[in-house]
């Protein structure tokens, strides 16, 4: 009966998201932890754990007071409840969403790069993007997924949802 029970929780929670769009598992899990959200999303944009081996998140989570020239720094209880949900959720975890997988593959075993944008998979993705589209003031960074991407904060990043400021819809054909 419990196995029944959750078979169809199973079945009714993919036909959900299917429904979203976003069941066929093409982009990242979406941020699930709320007090990850609130801590690491205050700066910039919650970036999901699945855009990162575990690797990653733990050099990341061990210096957090040299982050990219800020000081992020948590107590070291917080600090850790993070690091877990990171660590549980990453991207290599996640081999059932297309880009998790994507990313996690283009890293080579002996590289722990710290950021999305640092990765073979990434900077491929983005390199024809014309340089005065990133720099302007409406987006600044690669790093600010949610600029071009508006549907990041849900974990999908496909092609139909990208509107570049200025620029508009992107078409690669
Ligand atoms: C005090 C502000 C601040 C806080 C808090 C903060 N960050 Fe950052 N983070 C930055 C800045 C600045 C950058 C550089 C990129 C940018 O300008 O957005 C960055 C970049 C990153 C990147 C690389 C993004 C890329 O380019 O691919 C990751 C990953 C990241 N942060 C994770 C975290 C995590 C995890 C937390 C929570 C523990 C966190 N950040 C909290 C300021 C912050
Ligand atoms: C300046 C706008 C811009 C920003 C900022 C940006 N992207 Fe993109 N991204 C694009 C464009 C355009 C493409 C489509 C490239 C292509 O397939 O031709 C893309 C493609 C992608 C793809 C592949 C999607 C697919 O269907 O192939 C992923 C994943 C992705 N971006 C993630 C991110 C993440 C994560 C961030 C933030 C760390 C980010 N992007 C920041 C514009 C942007």
């Amino acid at each position: 009966m419990k196995k029944l029970i959750l078979l169809s929780l199973l079945v009714a929670g993919s036909l959900y998201a299917s429904s979203l769009g976003f069941g066929e598992r093409r982009g990242v899990a979406p941020v699930t932890d709320k007090f990850y959200e609130k801590e690491c999303g205050s700066c910039h944009f919650a970036f999901q754990p699945g855009l990162l081996p575990s690797r990653s998140w733990k050099k990341v989570m061990g210096d957090l007071e040299n982050h990219f020239d800020t000081d992020a720094s948590l107590e070291l209880e917080d600090n850790k409840k993070i690091l877990r949900y990171l660590v549980n959720n990453s991207a290599e975890k996640f081999t059932n969403y297309k880009r998790s997988r994507k990313i996690n593959n283009s890293i080579y075993r002996d590289e722990i790069p710290i950021a999305v944008t640092d990765t073979r998979y990434f900077i491929d993705k983005h390199r024809d993007i014309r340089k005065r589209l990133i720099t302007q003031k409406e987006v600044g960074s690669l790093s600010n997924c949610m600029a071009c991407h508006t549907t990041a904060d849900r974990g999908s990043y496909s092609e139909r949802d990208i509107n570049i400021p200025n620029y508009g819809k992107w078409n690669d054909d």
